[in-house]
């Protein structure tokens, strides 16, 4: 069985629990300290009323903070691929009252949304990962962003860079608003 399978098993009990416990440590009361989400979503540098696609929500701790700077002309599609991660932030969203978000099951490696679909990605606290290709990711994040579109990076990983996603020549960088790091798409007529 491929980690992946193992990492995602939702028929899994075992699998279940264990993401169910990093669910939990993702929402930690401390977290909002050291991971401020308010400050880190403020340098994706979204803009009302565009339309924002989150990778790899989790247990939402992003979510709400990026709803919150689309506003409601805007519209949020918050993705994950485990069952439990879609439906915690499904029930935040709910008792939060946002309307503008979705929540969906996705795998960002290949998803169901159309080409030239977002204006900012939000890829947080997802990569480095050893389920996640960035060869891959960085295919699949091209298509779906508009021309000129943005994809927002934040990891915890110190040193970490985006080279991988930079080497398929379908991004270029942006000045980094620390700790984010945001990318570009290049438009299929300047490659
Ligand atoms: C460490 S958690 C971070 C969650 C959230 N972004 C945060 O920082 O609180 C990484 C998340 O990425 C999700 N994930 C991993 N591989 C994925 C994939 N291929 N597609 C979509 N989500 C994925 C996991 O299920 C998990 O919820």
């Amino acid at each position: 069985m491929k980690l992946k399978e193992i990492v995602f098993n939702a028929e899994s009990k075992k699998s279940a629990a264990n993401y169910q416990k990093m669910l939990k440590w993702l929402d930690s009361p401390k977290r909002y300290k050291y991971n401020n989400p308010s400050n880190l979503v403020e340098k994706a540098g979204i803009l009302k009323g565009q339309k924002v696609l989150e990778i790899g929500c989790g247990s939402g701790f992003f979510t709400a903070e990026i709803a919150k700077v689309t506003g409601n002309l805007g519209e949020v599609i918050a993705t994950d691929i485990h069952p439990l991660a879609v439906k915690e932030t499904a029930q935040k969203v709910e008792a939060l009252k946002i309307e503008h978000v979705t929540v969906a099951c996705e795998d960002a490696h290949s998803t169901s949304f159309a080409d030239d679909s977002f204006d900012v990605i939000v890829l947080y606290g997802v990569v480095p990962s050893p389920v996640i290709s960035l060869r891959q990711l960085s295919v699949e994040l091209s298509r779906i962003l508009k021309p000129n579109g943005i994809c927002a990076i934040w990891t915890a990983v110190p040193f970490w860079r985006p080279v991988e996603m930079l080497k398929q020549g379908r991004f270029t960088q942006m000045k980094r608003q620390y700790p984010v790091f945001k990318l570009q798409k290049i438009n299929h007529e300047e490659r």
